[in-house]
């Protein structure tokens, strides 16, 4: 297996498809050092950190006093003797915030997603699964026994087609991503809530990339279109809007709820979340509730950004979302702007084939309300310089 292993990491060096881990010698944030380029002032376009939380002073201090009162780590999963008054708190926060009937932490969105499906659902069931949906989810639904079924990405028409098949299961769940990862396009909810609603199915959203910043109150996009009601359950991260550390959640009915209380696995056979992140997570959704200069900040930036980079006639994917990829559809094109990127002391990954579909290489850039208007300025222009004097056009 050893020398097998050898073999497969020498080819995705050969090939160019070895993911490489860039050390931060800063607190995470707009602008961070790194290990490898000590004395620059590099603008950091990769992050998750859409409210500019992640080093926010009234998160520290949140994080700092629970700390002091409560300690480091609970040592014990929430069952036997984890549970602490916080982890009730943010569980209630964020049914209130998400207007949802309950909510249940995980130690990630990756575990609340891999805990949901095999849980609620069996070979009686179909789920119904949008096919660019996260990682997570697929593996998710991997472990359940429910019958599958995989629409085209965001095509209602595939989606009705694969209800009516999934027709006669017991229980008919629609699975999708809020905002889908790689491409800043945002699920259909109201087009899959009608669907849902003919075939008496129930629906799942993925708001990781979402929730804290979009819709009304970053209530997420349930809550953008509206439909919040109509949407029986809800994943999400604390890892990415609301401060970034790390845990996640399921959000949604009493009965789901309560039942995954008894039967998650992730959940029953994981340690719990540590008091510090549940009160830094409350502030964050405190924050985010009510500081709108902070999600105005973020979307004046990403319109800068989004026009900035289709006045130089690239293709922008996505719709007003501070996910903004640029596609390339070559791979080593991607590598080849985010090297350029790099150059002017930006930073930014490229993603290629397994992580996008083949052909569909790219450079994402995340915008993080904590970036200035000169942070934009720059990342522009370094695409502007890219144009003039790269060989590879990163347009397709
Ligand atoms: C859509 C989606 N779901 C789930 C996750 C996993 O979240 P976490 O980092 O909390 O495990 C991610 C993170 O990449 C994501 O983008």
């Amino acid at each position: 297996m050893l020398d097998r292993l050898r073999a497969d990491l020498e080819g995705l060096r050969r090939d160019g498809f070895e993911k490489t881990e860039v050390p931060l010698n800063s607190p995470q944030g707009s602008h961070v050092v790194l290990g490898t380029k000590i004395g620059a002032d590099i603008i950091n376009m990769c992050a998750n950190n859409y409210l500019g939380l992640a080093n926010h002073p009234a998160i520290l201090a949140a994080a700092k006093d629970a700390i002091d009162r409560f300690g480091f780590g609970m040592a014990s999963v929430r069952f036997i003797c984890g549970t602490n008054g916080l982890q009730l708190d943010l569980e209630t926060r964020l049914s209130n915030y998400l207007k949802t009937e309950g909510t249940i932490l995980y130690s990630s969105c990756f575990d609340a997603n891999t805990g949901l499906f095999e849980t609620l659902l069996d070979e009686r069931d179909a789920i119904v699964s949008d096919a660019l949906n996260h990682a997570s989810i697929i593996d998710g639904i991997r472990l359940s026994k429910a019958k599958r079924f995989r629409f085209a990405h965001n095509d209602m028409a595939a989606l009705e087609a694969m209800l009516d098949r999934a027709a006669g299961a017991r229980t008919i769940l629609i699975v999708t991503d809020g905002v889908f990862s790689m491409d800043g396009t945002i699920a259909n909810l109201p087009a899959i809530c009608a669907l849902a609603e003919r075939s008496k199915a129930l629906v799942m959203v993925d708001d990781s990339h979402a929730v804290g910043f979009v819709g009304p109150g970053g209530r997420g996009t349930p809550a953008l279109y509206e439909i919040a009601d109509k949407i029986d359950i809800v994943s999400g991260t604390l890892g990415k809007a609301l401060g970034g550390a790390s845990g996640g959640y399921i959000s949604g009915r009493r009965e789901v709820v309560d039942w995954l209380r008894q039967a998650s696995r992730p959940y029953l056979f994981s340690n719990a979340l540590m008091p510090a992140i549940c009160a830094a997570s409350i502030c964050a959704i405190d924050m985010a509730e009510t500081a709108s200069d902070l999600r105005q900040n973020l979307s004046r930036r990403v319109m800068q950004l989004r026009t900035g980079l289709s006045e130089l006639g690239l293709e922008v994917g996505g719709i007003d979302h501070p996910i903004v990829p640029i596609i390339t559809g070559d791979a080593q094109a991607a590598k080849d702007l985010a090297v350029h990127l790099f150059m002017n002391d930006i930073l930014a990954t490229p993603f290629a084939y397994p992580i996008v579909p083949k052909g569909a290489a790219r450079v994402r850039l995340q915008v993080s309300a904590s970036h200035s208007e000169r942070d934009i300025e720059r990342v522009v222009s370094s695409f502007a310089s890219y144009i003039g004097v790269g060989k590879h056009s990163p347009t397709h």
